[in-house]
Protein backbone atom coordinates (compact mmCIF):
# COMPACT_ATOMS: atom_id res chain seq x y z
CA UNK A 1 0.00 0.00 0.00
CA UNK A 2 1.48 3.56 -0.90
CA UNK A 3 0.12 6.28 1.46
CA UNK A 4 -0.12 9.94 0.36
CA UNK A 5 1.68 12.54 2.59
CA UNK A 6 0.23 15.91 2.43
CA UNK A 7 3.81 17.24 3.68
CA UNK A 8 2.32 19.92 4.94
CA UNK A 9 -0.14 18.89 6.85
CA UNK A 10 1.16 15.83 8.48
CA UNK A 11 3.37 16.91 11.29
CA UNK A 12 4.99 20.08 12.82
CA UNK A 13 8.59 19.66 13.81
CA UNK A 14 9.70 23.29 14.96
CA UNK A 15 6.39 24.80 15.93
CA UNK A 16 5.86 26.96 13.14
CA UNK A 17 2.54 25.43 12.36
CA UNK A 18 3.95 24.13 8.86
CA UNK A 19 4.39 20.06 8.29
CA UNK A 20 8.45 18.97 7.74
CA UNK A 21 10.37 16.30 6.84
CA UNK A 22 11.98 16.03 10.25
CA UNK A 23 8.09 15.59 11.19
CA UNK A 24 7.43 13.39 8.98
CA UNK A 25 10.53 11.65 9.68
CA UNK A 26 9.11 11.19 13.10
CA UNK A 27 6.05 9.52 12.39
CA UNK A 28 7.60 6.79 10.18
CA UNK A 29 7.44 4.22 13.45
CA UNK A 30 3.32 5.03 13.13
CA UNK A 31 3.46 4.43 8.83
CA UNK A 32 5.51 1.38 9.38
CA UNK A 33 3.05 -0.30 12.35
CA UNK A 34 0.01 0.86 10.05
CA UNK A 35 1.50 -1.40 7.40
CA UNK A 36 2.63 0.98 4.30
CA UNK A 37 4.93 -0.17 2.13
CA UNK A 38 5.58 3.03 0.46
CA UNK A 39 4.96 6.46 0.69
CA UNK A 40 4.57 9.49 -1.72
CA UNK A 41 5.30 12.90 -0.53
CA UNK A 42 3.58 15.83 -2.15
CA UNK A 43 5.68 18.34 -3.15
CA UNK A 44 8.32 19.45 -0.95
CA UNK A 45 10.26 21.93 -3.41
CA UNK A 46 10.86 25.32 -2.80
CA UNK A 47 7.77 27.19 -4.28
CA UNK A 48 5.64 29.59 -5.03
CA UNK A 49 3.02 29.15 -2.97
CA UNK A 50 0.43 29.68 -5.28
CA UNK A 51 -0.94 25.94 -5.60
CA UNK A 52 0.14 23.80 -2.64
CA UNK A 53 3.75 23.60 -4.01
CA UNK A 54 2.99 22.90 -7.53
CA UNK A 55 4.10 25.90 -8.10
CA UNK A 56 7.99 24.82 -8.47
CA UNK A 57 10.96 27.34 -8.41
CA UNK A 58 13.97 24.79 -7.88
CA UNK A 59 13.22 21.52 -8.66
CA UNK A 60 16.67 20.16 -6.77
CA UNK A 61 16.22 21.78 -3.44
CA UNK A 62 14.00 21.30 -0.55
CA UNK A 63 11.60 24.34 0.70
CA UNK A 64 13.48 25.52 3.65
CA UNK A 65 9.86 25.66 5.66
CA UNK A 66 9.99 21.73 4.93
CA UNK A 67 13.90 20.90 5.61
CA UNK A 68 16.78 20.83 3.57
CA UNK A 69 18.23 17.74 1.19
CA UNK A 70 20.07 16.44 4.51
CA UNK A 71 16.89 15.99 5.79
CA UNK A 72 15.43 14.07 2.89
CA UNK A 73 17.73 11.70 3.25
CA UNK A 74 17.88 11.15 6.71
CA UNK A 75 14.25 10.57 5.83
CA UNK A 76 14.57 7.88 3.40
CA UNK A 77 17.64 6.52 5.36
CA UNK A 78 15.23 5.75 8.37
CA UNK A 79 12.31 4.88 6.22
CA UNK A 80 14.61 1.98 4.34
CA UNK A 81 15.67 0.64 7.80
CA UNK A 82 11.91 0.68 8.67
CA UNK A 83 11.22 -1.36 4.96
CA UNK A 84 9.01 1.57 3.73
CA UNK A 85 10.01 3.21 0.59
CA UNK A 86 9.86 6.73 -0.47
CA UNK A 87 8.06 8.73 -3.91
CA UNK A 88 8.75 12.02 -4.82
CA UNK A 89 6.27 13.94 -6.78
CA UNK A 90 7.41 15.55 -9.89
CA UNK A 91 5.60 18.57 -12.13
CA UNK A 92 7.03 18.47 -15.36
CA UNK A 93 3.90 20.05 -16.66
CA UNK A 94 4.43 23.80 -15.43
CA UNK A 95 6.63 25.61 -13.60
CA UNK A 96 6.11 28.52 -11.29
CA UNK A 97 6.44 31.82 -12.43
CA UNK A 98 8.66 32.69 -10.11
CA UNK A 99 11.23 29.78 -11.67
CA UNK A 100 14.43 31.25 -12.83
CA UNK A 101 13.36 30.45 -16.60
CA UNK A 102 10.50 32.22 -16.31
CA UNK A 103 12.14 35.26 -15.07
CA UNK A 104 14.77 35.53 -17.63
CA UNK A 105 11.46 35.06 -20.18
CA UNK A 106 9.90 38.03 -19.00
CA UNK A 107 12.90 40.06 -19.23
CA UNK A 108 13.96 39.75 -22.73
CA UNK A 109 11.51 37.78 -25.04
CA UNK A 110 14.28 36.45 -27.25
CA UNK A 111 15.96 34.78 -24.36
CA UNK A 112 16.34 30.92 -24.81
CA UNK A 113 14.48 30.52 -21.64
CA UNK A 114 11.54 32.23 -23.28
CA UNK A 115 11.31 29.02 -25.55
CA UNK A 116 10.59 26.75 -22.33
CA UNK A 117 7.28 28.19 -22.71
CA UNK A 118 4.29 29.01 -24.68
CA UNK A 119 4.43 32.72 -25.31
CA UNK A 120 2.26 34.32 -28.01
CA UNK A 121 2.64 38.25 -29.36
CA UNK A 122 0.80 40.94 -28.24
CA UNK A 123 -2.79 41.02 -29.50
CA UNK A 124 -6.02 41.88 -28.44
CA UNK A 125 -7.29 38.53 -27.95
CA UNK A 126 -5.59 35.37 -26.15
CA UNK A 127 -4.10 32.87 -28.85
CA UNK A 128 -7.12 30.08 -28.50
CA UNK A 129 -9.87 29.20 -26.50
CA UNK A 130 -7.87 26.85 -24.05
CA UNK A 131 -9.46 26.85 -20.54
CA UNK A 132 -7.58 26.98 -17.29
CA UNK A 133 -8.60 24.10 -15.40
CA UNK A 134 -8.58 26.36 -11.73
CA UNK A 135 -11.61 28.76 -13.96
CA UNK A 136 -11.30 31.23 -16.49
CA UNK A 137 -8.78 31.38 -20.25
CA UNK A 138 -5.58 29.59 -19.89
CA UNK A 139 -3.68 32.60 -21.30
CA UNK A 140 -2.40 35.62 -19.22
CA UNK A 141 -0.80 38.55 -20.05
CA UNK A 142 3.40 39.70 -19.39
CA UNK A 143 3.38 42.84 -18.07
CA UNK A 144 4.93 43.51 -21.81
CA UNK A 145 1.40 42.51 -23.45
CA UNK A 146 2.63 38.93 -24.40
CA UNK A 147 -0.02 36.12 -24.08
CA UNK A 148 1.94 32.99 -21.83
CA UNK A 149 -0.44 29.60 -21.29
CA UNK A 150 -1.29 28.39 -18.23
CA UNK A 151 -3.27 25.44 -17.84
CA UNK A 152 -3.65 26.17 -13.94
CA UNK A 153 -3.19 29.20 -12.23
CA UNK A 154 -1.27 32.15 -13.93
CA UNK A 155 1.53 31.40 -11.41
CA UNK A 156 1.59 28.28 -13.45
CA UNK A 157 3.41 28.38 -16.71
CA UNK A 158 3.25 26.13 -18.88
CA UNK A 159 6.27 24.12 -20.34
CA UNK A 160 6.70 23.88 -23.96
CA UNK A 161 8.13 20.02 -23.80
CA UNK A 162 8.82 21.09 -27.42
CA UNK A 163 12.18 22.44 -26.58
CA UNK A 164 14.76 19.97 -25.81
CA UNK A 165 16.36 22.05 -23.55
CA UNK A 166 13.21 20.86 -21.14
CA UNK A 167 13.59 17.37 -21.22
CA UNK A 168 17.41 17.33 -20.61
CA UNK A 169 16.86 19.43 -17.41
CA UNK A 170 14.04 16.81 -16.03
CA UNK A 171 16.46 14.12 -16.92
CA UNK A 172 18.98 15.55 -14.44
CA UNK A 173 16.25 16.21 -11.77
CA UNK A 174 15.19 12.79 -11.97
CA UNK A 175 18.83 11.59 -11.56
CA UNK A 176 19.40 14.19 -8.76
CA UNK A 177 16.61 12.30 -6.59
CA UNK A 178 17.45 8.76 -7.96
CA UNK A 179 21.21 9.35 -6.28
CA UNK A 180 19.45 10.61 -2.88
CA UNK A 181 18.02 6.55 -2.55
CA UNK A 182 14.71 7.57 -3.30
CA UNK A 183 12.07 4.73 -4.72
CA UNK A 184 10.35 7.04 -7.33
CA UNK A 185 8.40 9.85 -8.78
CA UNK A 186 4.06 10.31 -8.58
CA UNK A 187 4.08 12.29 -12.29
CA UNK A 188 2.23 15.60 -11.90
CA UNK A 189 -0.32 15.96 -14.96
CA UNK A 190 1.67 13.37 -16.93
CA UNK A 191 -0.98 13.72 -19.76
CA UNK A 192 -0.54 17.41 -20.15
CA UNK A 193 3.37 17.43 -21.61
CA UNK A 194 2.68 18.14 -25.05
CA UNK A 195 -0.03 20.52 -26.79
CA UNK A 196 -1.06 20.54 -30.07
CA UNK A 197 1.43 21.57 -32.48
CA UNK A 198 -0.41 24.62 -33.88
CA UNK A 199 -2.14 25.15 -30.79
CA UNK A 200 -5.91 25.12 -32.46
CA UNK A 201 -8.92 25.71 -30.62
CA UNK A 202 -10.46 22.95 -28.37
CA UNK A 203 -13.85 21.82 -29.85
CA UNK A 204 -15.51 22.01 -26.90
CA UNK A 205 -15.49 23.29 -23.12
CA UNK A 206 -13.89 21.63 -19.99
CA UNK A 207 -16.07 20.14 -17.35
CA UNK A 208 -14.64 19.48 -13.40
CA UNK A 209 -17.68 17.24 -13.18
CA UNK A 210 -16.64 14.93 -15.60
CA UNK A 211 -14.39 11.59 -15.38
CA UNK A 212 -11.77 13.21 -17.08
CA UNK A 213 -10.74 14.87 -20.56
CA UNK A 214 -12.50 14.26 -23.52
CA UNK A 215 -12.16 14.81 -27.31
CA UNK A 216 -13.44 17.98 -26.29
CA UNK A 217 -10.06 19.09 -24.86
CA UNK A 218 -8.18 17.09 -27.83
CA UNK A 219 -5.69 20.25 -28.42
CA UNK A 220 -4.82 20.52 -25.18
CA UNK A 221 -4.49 16.77 -23.20
CA UNK A 222 -3.00 13.18 -24.67
CA UNK A 223 -0.51 14.32 -27.34
CA UNK A 224 0.71 11.53 -28.97
CA UNK A 225 4.23 12.58 -28.23
CA UNK A 226 4.11 12.77 -24.31
CA UNK A 227 4.50 8.70 -24.80
CA UNK A 228 8.35 9.09 -25.34
CA UNK A 229 9.07 11.03 -22.60
CA UNK A 230 7.81 8.38 -20.39
CA UNK A 231 10.10 5.64 -22.38
CA UNK A 232 13.11 7.81 -21.52
CA UNK A 233 12.33 8.73 -17.73
CA UNK A 234 11.75 4.83 -17.89
CA UNK A 235 14.82 3.82 -18.87
CA UNK A 236 16.41 6.19 -16.36
CA UNK A 237 14.57 4.50 -13.99
CA UNK A 238 15.51 1.14 -15.46
CA UNK A 239 18.99 2.17 -14.30
CA UNK A 240 18.05 2.30 -10.70
CA UNK A 241 17.06 -1.10 -8.76
CA UNK A 242 13.29 -1.12 -7.30
CA UNK A 243 12.35 2.45 -8.55
CA UNK A 244 8.92 3.32 -10.38
CA UNK A 245 6.89 6.03 -11.82
CA UNK A 246 3.05 6.51 -11.20
CA UNK A 247 1.09 8.78 -13.15
CA UNK A 248 -1.56 11.28 -12.72
CA UNK A 249 -3.61 11.28 -16.25
CA UNK A 250 -6.85 12.39 -15.84
CA UNK A 251 -8.29 11.01 -19.31
CA UNK A 252 -12.11 10.19 -20.02
CA UNK A 253 -11.08 7.05 -21.65
CA UNK A 254 -9.14 4.91 -19.43
CA UNK A 255 -8.03 2.70 -22.25
CA UNK A 256 -5.87 6.06 -23.18
CA UNK A 257 -5.19 6.34 -19.34
CA UNK A 258 -3.57 2.64 -19.29
CA UNK A 259 -1.58 3.14 -22.61
CA UNK A 260 0.87 5.45 -19.56
CA UNK A 261 1.25 1.86 -18.12
CA UNK A 262 2.34 0.26 -20.60
CA UNK A 263 5.47 -2.30 -19.90
CA UNK A 264 8.45 0.00 -21.68
CA UNK A 265 6.42 3.37 -19.79
CA UNK A 266 5.81 4.62 -16.24
CA UNK A 267 4.51 1.35 -13.91
CA UNK A 268 1.50 2.66 -12.93
CA UNK A 269 -0.91 5.35 -14.05
CA UNK A 270 -3.57 5.84 -11.50
CA UNK A 271 -7.62 4.43 -11.45
CA UNK A 272 -9.41 7.68 -10.47
CA UNK A 273 -12.93 5.67 -11.19
CA UNK A 274 -13.11 4.73 -7.71
CA UNK A 275 -12.49 8.02 -6.25
CA UNK A 276 -15.06 9.56 -8.59
CA UNK A 277 -17.95 7.02 -8.01
CA UNK A 278 -20.45 7.23 -5.93
CA UNK A 279 -21.98 4.85 -3.51
CA UNK A 280 -23.71 2.84 -5.88
CA UNK A 281 -23.22 -1.04 -6.67
CA UNK A 282 -22.96 -0.52 -10.38
CA UNK A 283 -20.63 2.77 -10.61
CA UNK A 284 -18.25 0.84 -8.04
CA UNK A 285 -18.56 -2.81 -10.19
CA UNK A 286 -17.74 -1.24 -13.25
CA UNK A 287 -14.81 1.30 -11.19
CA UNK A 288 -13.02 -2.34 -10.57
CA UNK A 289 -14.01 -4.40 -13.33
CA UNK A 290 -13.33 -1.49 -16.16
CA UNK A 291 -9.75 -1.03 -14.51
CA UNK A 292 -8.86 -4.72 -14.00
CA UNK A 293 -10.04 -4.91 -17.72
CA UNK A 294 -7.91 -1.92 -19.34
CA UNK A 295 -4.74 -2.07 -17.04
CA UNK A 296 -4.22 -6.34 -17.33
CA UNK A 297 -4.69 -5.56 -21.46
CA UNK A 298 -1.46 -3.55 -20.86
CA UNK A 299 0.45 -5.70 -18.49
CA UNK A 300 0.01 -3.28 -15.46
CA UNK A 301 -1.26 -3.58 -11.96
CA UNK A 302 -4.28 -1.19 -11.11
CA UNK A 303 -3.48 1.67 -8.49
CA UNK A 304 -6.45 1.91 -6.95
CA UNK A 305 -7.30 5.73 -5.32
CA UNK A 306 -10.56 6.31 -2.87
CA UNK A 307 -8.65 9.61 -1.78
CA UNK A 308 -6.34 12.20 -2.56
CA UNK A 309 -5.84 15.81 -2.18
CA UNK A 310 -7.82 16.78 -4.74
CA UNK A 311 -11.08 15.79 -3.75
CA UNK A 312 -13.52 15.64 -0.73
CA UNK A 313 -13.00 13.33 1.21
CA UNK A 314 -14.49 9.61 0.96
CA UNK A 315 -16.80 9.85 4.70
CA UNK A 316 -18.20 13.19 3.21
CA UNK A 317 -18.57 12.23 -0.28
CA UNK A 318 -20.60 8.69 0.50
CA UNK A 319 -23.25 10.54 2.17
CA UNK A 320 -21.53 12.14 5.61
CA UNK A 321 -21.52 11.44 9.40
CA UNK A 322 -22.33 7.63 10.76
CA UNK A 323 -23.43 6.58 6.86
CA UNK A 324 -20.93 8.12 5.50
CA UNK A 325 -17.92 6.97 7.89
CA UNK A 326 -19.98 2.84 7.81
CA UNK A 327 -19.71 3.61 3.60
CA UNK A 328 -15.81 4.77 3.66
CA UNK A 329 -14.76 1.89 6.06
CA UNK A 330 -16.90 -0.81 3.80
CA UNK A 331 -15.10 1.02 0.52
CA UNK A 332 -11.78 0.68 2.31
CA UNK A 333 -12.30 -3.42 2.89
CA UNK A 334 -13.19 -3.56 -0.95
CA UNK A 335 -10.13 -1.67 -2.08
CA UNK A 336 -7.49 -3.37 -0.06
CA UNK A 337 -8.55 -6.56 -1.51
CA UNK A 338 -8.01 -5.82 -5.33
CA UNK A 339 -5.17 -7.01 -7.13
CA UNK A 340 -2.50 -4.07 -7.54
CA UNK A 341 -1.39 -1.20 -5.45
CA UNK A 342 -3.90 0.62 -3.20
CA UNK A 343 -3.25 4.19 -2.35
CA UNK A 344 -3.97 5.74 1.04
CA UNK A 345 -4.45 9.57 1.49
CA UNK A 346 -3.03 10.30 4.47
CA UNK A 347 -5.87 11.04 7.31
CA UNK A 348 -8.60 8.81 5.40
CA UNK A 349 -7.19 5.72 8.03
CA UNK A 350 -8.42 7.53 10.41
CA UNK A 351 -11.91 8.41 8.61
CA UNK A 352 -11.81 12.06 8.52
CA UNK A 353 -14.44 13.66 7.20
CA UNK A 354 -14.05 17.18 4.54
CA UNK A 355 -13.28 19.91 7.31
CA UNK A 356 -15.13 23.18 6.75
CA UNK A 357 -12.47 25.72 6.16
CA UNK A 358 -13.60 29.17 6.38
CA UNK A 359 -13.13 31.08 3.27
CA UNK A 360 -11.16 33.89 4.65
CA UNK A 361 -8.28 31.49 5.35
CA UNK A 362 -8.24 29.12 2.18
CA UNK A 363 -5.50 28.90 -0.27
CA UNK A 364 -6.39 27.06 -3.08
CA UNK A 365 -6.69 28.76 -6.39
CA UNK A 366 -9.93 27.32 -7.43
CA UNK A 367 -11.92 28.23 -4.67
CA UNK A 368 -10.63 31.52 -5.31
CA UNK A 369 -10.16 31.74 -9.47
CA UNK A 370 -13.52 30.59 -9.12
CA UNK A 371 -15.20 33.63 -7.12
CA UNK A 372 -15.75 31.08 -4.64
CA UNK A 373 -18.33 28.81 -6.91
CA UNK A 374 -15.95 26.11 -6.29
CA UNK A 375 -15.59 25.09 -2.78
CA UNK A 376 -11.70 24.30 -3.33
CA UNK A 377 -9.80 21.17 -2.20
CA UNK A 378 -8.83 23.37 2.03
CA UNK A 379 -11.07 20.74 3.52
CA UNK A 380 -9.00 17.29 2.53
CA UNK A 381 -5.82 19.60 2.94
CA UNK A 382 -5.97 20.35 6.95
CA UNK A 383 -3.52 18.89 10.02
CA UNK A 384 -3.38 15.46 10.81
CA UNK A 385 -4.60 14.92 14.60
CA UNK A 386 -2.20 12.95 16.25
CA UNK A 387 -3.65 13.06 20.31
CA UNK A 388 -6.64 14.41 21.92
CA UNK A 389 -4.68 17.88 23.25
CA UNK A 390 -6.30 20.71 22.34
CA UNK A 391 -3.48 21.43 19.25
CA UNK A 392 -4.32 17.55 18.81
CA UNK A 393 -0.03 17.12 18.48
CA UNK A 394 0.40 18.18 14.91
CA UNK A 395 2.95 20.92 16.35
CA UNK A 396 5.26 20.70 19.68
CA UNK A 397 3.81 23.48 21.17
CA UNK A 398 -0.01 24.32 21.74
CA UNK A 399 0.05 27.80 20.92
CA UNK A 400 1.86 26.75 17.54
CA UNK A 401 -0.90 28.43 14.62
CA UNK A 402 -1.19 25.72 11.97
CA UNK A 403 -0.85 26.70 8.18
CA UNK A 404 -4.83 25.58 7.96
CA UNK A 405 -7.22 25.93 11.33
CA UNK A 406 -7.12 22.52 12.93
CA UNK A 407 -11.29 22.14 13.13
CA UNK A 408 -13.28 21.74 16.01
CA UNK A 409 -13.26 18.58 17.77
CA UNK A 410 -10.47 17.03 15.42
CA UNK A 411 -9.28 15.22 18.70
CA UNK A 412 -11.85 12.55 18.21
CA UNK A 413 -10.57 11.32 15.49
CA UNK A 414 -6.98 11.13 16.62
CA UNK A 415 -4.48 8.43 15.90
CA UNK A 416 -4.18 7.80 20.15
CA UNK A 417 -7.48 7.15 20.40
CA UNK A 418 -8.15 4.92 17.87
CA UNK A 419 -5.01 2.90 17.83
CA UNK A 420 -6.03 1.91 21.36
CA UNK A 421 -9.93 1.39 20.27
CA UNK A 422 -10.37 -2.19 18.70
CA UNK A 423 -13.45 -1.12 16.83
CA UNK A 424 -11.57 1.88 15.20
CA UNK A 425 -11.20 2.82 11.29
CA UNK A 426 -7.82 2.82 12.34
CA UNK A 427 -7.61 -0.58 13.24
CA UNK A 428 -9.88 -1.85 10.71
CA UNK A 429 -7.04 -0.57 8.58
CA UNK A 430 -4.34 -1.72 10.04
CA UNK A 431 -5.99 -5.64 10.27
CA UNK A 432 -6.76 -5.32 6.59
CA UNK A 433 -3.11 -4.10 5.67
CA UNK A 434 -1.80 -7.54 8.22
CA UNK A 435 -4.47 -9.15 6.30
CA UNK A 436 -3.00 -8.18 3.06
CA UNK A 437 0.57 -9.33 3.75
CA UNK A 438 -0.34 -12.48 5.20
CA UNK A 439 -2.87 -13.91 2.23
CA UNK A 440 -1.43 -13.43 -0.81
CA UNK A 441 -4.64 -13.71 -2.77
CA UNK A 442 -5.38 -10.19 -1.23
CA UNK A 443 -3.88 -7.77 -2.96
CA UNK A 444 -1.98 -10.04 -5.55
CA UNK A 445 -4.77 -12.96 -6.68
CA UNK A 446 -6.88 -12.93 -10.13
CA UNK A 447 -10.17 -11.12 -9.37
CA UNK A 448 -13.57 -11.62 -10.22
CA UNK A 449 -16.33 -9.46 -10.30
CA UNK A 450 -19.85 -9.80 -10.15
CA UNK A 451 -22.94 -8.14 -8.78
CA UNK A 452 -26.41 -9.09 -7.50
CA UNK A 453 -29.12 -6.50 -6.48
CA UNK A 454 -26.66 -3.84 -4.48
CA UNK A 455 -24.36 -6.42 -3.37
CA UNK A 456 -20.79 -6.31 -5.39
CA UNK A 457 -19.37 -9.40 -4.85
CA UNK A 458 -14.95 -9.75 -5.59
CA UNK A 459 -13.32 -12.88 -5.77
CA UNK A 460 -10.04 -12.81 -5.13
CA UNK A 461 -7.99 -15.97 -5.94
CA UNK A 462 -4.07 -16.61 -5.32
CA UNK A 463 -2.41 -19.87 -5.69
CA UNK A 464 -3.68 -21.63 -2.62
CA UNK A 465 -6.57 -19.95 -1.74
CA UNK A 466 -10.03 -17.46 -2.25
CA UNK A 467 -11.45 -14.68 -0.16
CA UNK A 468 -14.31 -13.47 -1.65
CA UNK A 469 -14.78 -9.48 -0.83
CA UNK A 470 -18.76 -8.79 -0.29
CA UNK A 471 -20.29 -6.12 -0.16
CA UNK A 472 -23.31 -4.86 0.46
CA UNK A 473 -24.09 -1.17 -0.98
CA UNK A 474 -27.91 -0.91 -0.53
CA UNK A 475 -30.25 -0.39 2.38
CA UNK A 476 -31.36 -3.77 3.70
CA UNK A 477 -29.47 -6.63 5.31
CA UNK A 478 -28.47 -9.61 3.07
CA UNK A 479 -27.75 -13.22 3.92
CA UNK A 480 -24.34 -14.16 2.22
CA UNK A 481 -23.69 -17.99 1.86
CA UNK A 482 -20.58 -18.32 3.38
CA UNK A 483 -19.18 -21.34 3.73
CA UNK A 484 -15.77 -20.61 4.80
CA UNK A 485 -13.70 -18.23 7.21
CA UNK A 486 -15.40 -14.28 8.00
CA UNK A 487 -11.39 -12.98 7.84
CA UNK A 488 -12.82 -9.12 8.83
CA UNK A 489 -15.52 -7.21 8.23
CA UNK A 490 -16.34 -3.55 8.17
CA UNK A 491 -18.49 -3.34 10.84
CA UNK A 492 -18.36 -5.31 14.17
CA UNK A 493 -22.19 -6.11 13.16
CA UNK A 494 -21.56 -8.78 10.80
CA UNK A 495 -23.27 -11.78 12.43
CA UNK A 496 -22.44 -15.39 10.89
CA UNK A 497 -23.67 -19.01 11.52
CA UNK A 498 -24.24 -22.16 9.40
CA UNK A 499 -22.17 -21.07 6.60
CA UNK A 500 -23.97 -17.83 6.24
CA UNK A 501 -23.15 -14.39 7.23
CA UNK A 502 -25.95 -11.30 7.54
CA UNK A 503 -24.18 -8.52 6.14
CA UNK A 504 -25.54 -5.15 7.34
CA UNK A 505 -26.36 -2.31 4.87
CA UNK A 506 -23.17 -0.08 4.15
CA UNK A 507 -20.80 -3.08 5.11
CA UNK A 508 -18.37 -4.95 3.41
CA UNK A 509 -16.76 -8.88 4.64
CA UNK A 510 -13.43 -10.50 3.43
CA UNK A 511 -14.25 -14.66 3.67
CA UNK A 512 -11.43 -17.05 3.19
CA UNK A 513 -13.25 -19.44 1.13
CA UNK A 514 -13.09 -23.43 2.24
C1 LIG B 1 -2.63 17.72 -9.97
C2 LIG B 1 -2.34 17.89 -8.52
O1 LIG B 1 -2.75 16.72 -7.85
C3 LIG B 1 -3.08 19.12 -8.08
O2 LIG B 1 -3.07 19.26 -6.69
C4 LIG B 1 -2.49 20.31 -8.78
O3 LIG B 1 -3.25 21.45 -8.45
C5 LIG B 1 -2.49 20.13 -10.28
N1 LIG B 1 -2.05 18.83 -10.68
C6 LIG B 1 -1.59 21.14 -10.96
O4 LIG B 1 -0.24 20.86 -10.70
CA1 LIG C 1 7.43 23.07 10.70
Amino acid sequence: MVYQVYLRSFADSNGDGIGDLPGLRSRLPYLAWLGVDALWINPHYPSGGADGGYDIVDYRAVDPEYGDVSDLEDLVADARRLGLRVVLDVVPNHTSDRHPWFQAALADPDCPEAARYHFSPPSDEPPNNWQSLFGGPAWSRTPDGRWYLHLFAPEQPDLNWRDPAVAADFEQTLRFWLDRGISGFRVDVAYGLFKDAGLRDNPGAYSPTLFGHGPEQAMTWNQPEVHDVWRRWRGICDEYPDTMLVGEVCLADLEQVALYSRPDEMHQSFSFRLLKSSWDTAAFADAVRSALDVFGGVGAPVSWVLGNHDKDRQVTRFGGGAVGTTRARAAALLMLALPGSPYVYAGDELGLPQATVPDAVKRDPIFHRSGGARAGRDGCRVPMPWNDSPGVGFSPEESAHPWLPVPEGWDRYAVSAQARDGGSMLTMYRRALALRAAHPSLGSGEATVSTQDSVLTVRCTGTAETVRCVVNMGSETVLVGAPGAVLLASTTRVRGSLGSVALPPDSAVWILED
